[in-house]
Order: C-alpha cells, then sequence, then structure tokens
C-alpha cells in the first residue's frame, strides 16, 4: 500500500496498528522553501536528532519556486512553481546515499504545479495539479532517467466573470482515490472536484463528471478514508473555510458521486473565522480515522519557542471520522508553532507532525499520540531562510 503524499489508505480492521518510534532514533526530512525578495527557493534535508533539528544539506536542482514534493524509492520528484512563468517545471532527483540530489530529467508542466501524485500500476505515473495555468499534467516515470509528458491539459475558464481566483480553473492538489482507479484534484477556482478516471496499466487518464461546490467555496486540499466498503472524502476549502465531507459513490466503476455527509467551518463549527482565515492542508494520519487540517492567518493561538519566547500562531485542528456515517467529530485545535501552515505531514507511524510555518521562516516538529490523535509537545524547531512551504519525513 502506498502512503506517500496526498493520502493514506486506511483499512477497516487495520485501525491503531502504528506503534510510536522509538525515541532518540533520528530521521530526515525534505523541506521546499519560497524566495523572499530577489532570492531563490530551496530544497532543504533537514535532520532531526532528538531535540535538534537542523539543515544537512540544501539544494537548488529543483528551480527557484519549489512547491511540492513526492518521494518514490530514492527518487524525489519536486515541482517548480515558476511564479509568473508560462510553465512549471517537474525534476527527477537521484537521492544519494550522501544525500546529495542530482538531477536525472525534467519536463514542462502546465504554469503554477503546486501538487503531485504517483498513480498507477507500478507507480508509473505521476499527475500534476497546475494552480496558476488551471491544468493538470499526468508524466511516465518508469524510468526516472527519462520522465516524459503523457498529456498535458488546460481547462476553459468558468463563463461568470468572478474576479481572481474565481476567474480560472486553479487545480490545488493531486490525489488518488483508494482503488487506486480515480485521481481527484480540487479546483479552487472553478469550484469543482475534477475526477480522471485512471488506465493503471497503460497510465491514460480520461475526464469523467466533476462535483460541483456552491460558487466561492475554493475546495484546496483533500483526503479519502475507507472503512469496509465505505467511502469518504473530505476537503479544505480555501475561500470559505469550509471543511466538508462526502460520502463517495463508485457508478459501474467509471465515475464517482459525492453525497454531503458533514459541512462545517474549518474549526467543526458555525462561527465565522477572523478575515483573512485561510485553509491550507488536510491529511487522514496514518492508519487511523484522525484527519487534520491547518488553518492560516488566523494568530488565535501561542506557541512557546524553544528559547522560551511566545509567539503567535495558527491552528491544526483534529477531527475524529465516524466509520460508519462519515461524520466529523472536533478532538482537538493545536498550535501548528507560528503563522501560516501551509503544509504539514505525518511521520509514516504517525507519531510525528512536521509543520512548515511559511510567514515565520520556521519548521516545527511536535509530538502526536496515535491512539488519541492529540498533537502534544514541540520536539525540536528550527529557523529556514525563505518561506517554508512544504515538509515532509523522508520514507
Ligand atoms: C455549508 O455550511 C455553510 C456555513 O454554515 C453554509 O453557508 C453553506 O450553505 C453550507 N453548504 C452546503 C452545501 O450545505
Ligand atoms: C527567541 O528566539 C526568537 C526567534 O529567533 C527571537 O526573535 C527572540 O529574540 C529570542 N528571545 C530570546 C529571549 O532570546
Amino acid at each position: 500500500m502506498r502512503t506517500s503524499h496526498g493520502i493514506a489508505v486506511a483499512l477497516s480492521a487495520g485501525f491503531r496498528l502504528a506503534t510510536a518510534a522509538p525515541c532518540g532514533e533520528s530521521s530526515l526530512l525534505w523541506v521546499t522553501t519560497y524566495p523572499v525578495g530577489a532570492g531563490a527557493g530551496k530544497l532543504l534535508t533537514l535532520k532531526l536528532d532528538q531535540a535538534t533539528l537542523q539543515s544537512v544539506a540544501e539544494s537548488d536542482t529543483c528551480g527557484p519556486f519549489p512547491s511540492w514534493l513526492t518521494q518514490a524509492d530514492d527518487v524525489l520528484y519536486c515541482v517548480n512553481e515558476a511564479w509568473g512563468g508560462a510553465n512549471g517545471d517537474l525534476s527527477a532527483l537521484q537521492i544519494a546515499d550522501d544525500l546529495t540530489l542530482a538531477k536525472l530529467s525534467g519536463g514542462q508542466t502546465v504554469g503554477g504545479p503546486v501538487s503531485t501524485h504517483v498513480y498507477g500500476e507500478g507507480g508509473r505515473g505521476l499527475a500534476v495539479a497546475d494552480y496558476a495555468g488551471g491544468g493538470i499534467d499526468t508524466f511516465d516515470i518508469t524510468d526516472p532517467a527519462a520522465i516524459a509528458v503523457i498529456k498535458s491539459r488546460v481547462y476553459p475558464a468558468p463563463s461568470d466573470n468572478l474576479p481572481e481566483p474565481r476567474n480560472q480553473a486553479r487545480p490545488h492538489e493531486a490525489i488518488l482515490d483508494p482503488t487506486g482507479d480515480f485521481l481527484v484534484f480540487p479546483d479552487l477556482g472553478a469550484d469543482l472536484l475534477r475526477v480522471l478516471k485512471v488506465n493503471k496499466e497503460t497510465l491514460e487518464t480520461t475526464d469523467t463528471t466533476s462535483h460541483e461546490f456552491a460558487r466561492g467555496t475554493g475546495p484546496r486540499h483533500g483526503a479519502f478514508f475507507k472503512s469496509g466498503d465505505k467511502t469518504f472524502f473530505y476537503v479544505a476549502c480555501e475561500l470559505s473555510n469550509l471543511l466538508q465531507g462526502f460520502a463517495v459513490t463508485y457508478n459501474d466503476d467509471q465515475t464517482l458521486s459525492f453525497t454531503q455527509v458533514y459541512n462545517a467551518t474549518t474549526h467543526g463549527d458555525e462561527t465565522a473565522l477572523p478575515a483573512g482565515t485561510s485553509a491550507a492542508e488536510l491529511y487522514l494520519a496514518p492508519n487511523s480515522n484522525f484527519i487534520t487540517l491547518s488553518s492560516r492567518n488566523e494568530a488565535s493561538l501561542q506557541y512557546t519557542l524553544a528559547n522560551g519566547t511566545e509567539v503567535a500562531s495558527d491552528p491544526l485542528i483534529t477531527f475524529s471520522i465516524n466509520a460508519e456515517s462519515g461524520a466529523l467529530t472536533h478532538v482537538q485545535t493545536a498550535p501548528a508553532g507560528g503563522i501560516n501552515p501551509r503544509h504539514f505531514s505525518f511521520s509514516q507511524d504517525g507519531s510525528r507532525v512536521a509543520s512548515a510555518l511559511q510567514s515565520d521562516g520556521r519548521v516545527v516538529v511536535f509530538e502526536r499520540d496515535t491512539a488519541s490523535g492529540k498533537i502534544g509537545k514541540a520536539v525540536a524547531e528550527v529557523a529556514v531562510e525563505g518561506m517554508p512551504n512544504f515538509v515532509m519525513f523522508k520514507q
């Protein structure tokens, strides 16, 4: 079972098999940063050793605007969002034993790639969501030294002439469903879940019926949850700050239907959120029925830095999923470690959470209790140059 970026599949009988990583074991994390001013963003390798988190390598092989990584064995796929450019890039980077990253091959994407996901038999395909350019690319990555575009699509703009960002299609994440037969892309600009049927063998993809949201919902990132014969999908909506849940129906394995089972604010209630609040990431924790999302620019909580100074923090908000109904119950609202947690992710066993605070130039790793789903105290933090926009544990 692939549990790389964007989706972790919970087996019905397999909840909470995860055990905590032995204390003291060191681990590595990948981080990408957006540039500040005229600088260039970087791909950083961080090492977590006990309570110390530090950068041990940095690379510019992915270009100046790296925004997302997917690891497949010893290859790291990195997209360069190439702000203002007509196109973006995908690079396949070889992870050497000494952690240097050498570019094996690359390819051009539609403008503004922000998320990638492996698909197809043997993990030979890679799908890319292109936010700024309003499209989706699929790549054949059978040979990482010769990746090749299978198809690049650009979707037409919605016809209602709304202001930016609703003026065009804006696919924000590539997500694979638990069967591997469908790729789902929340489209923040067109208020759709775009659904592509996958031919796992040929890697070809076909656009099928989309799910439509109310205009202005702004779906951004989501995750599937499978329980027995039931499948649910949850999505964090950036423009409305709503968290919506759906029961997923497979129609003769050709199309998907989404029936709403949950709808509340990203805090799980009806209370209006402060102006400027902007939902970002959402994941299902590994081997669990917990989802966690990040919300940006609320400054509603406090986080105590390692040196004792208290700073304002945005939240990471956790819910448990009712495996029968798909309804959500709020579990915890915890500090993300600062402002603008554009991305966070879980360690493979779910016992740690790493949070990238884009506006504060900080990455924080927290403890997490896999049984309760609650995020605990900070294990370590590090200040990084630029604006960290993505963090994941090396597999
Ligand atoms: C979801 O909840 C929000 C806030 O309560 C409401 O405005 C919106 O109409 C609801 N949407 C749906 C599709 O139920
Ligand atoms: C603690 O660290 C922060 C961030 O580096 C810094 O701004 C602050 O001055 C430090 N406070 C003390 C008391 O050293």
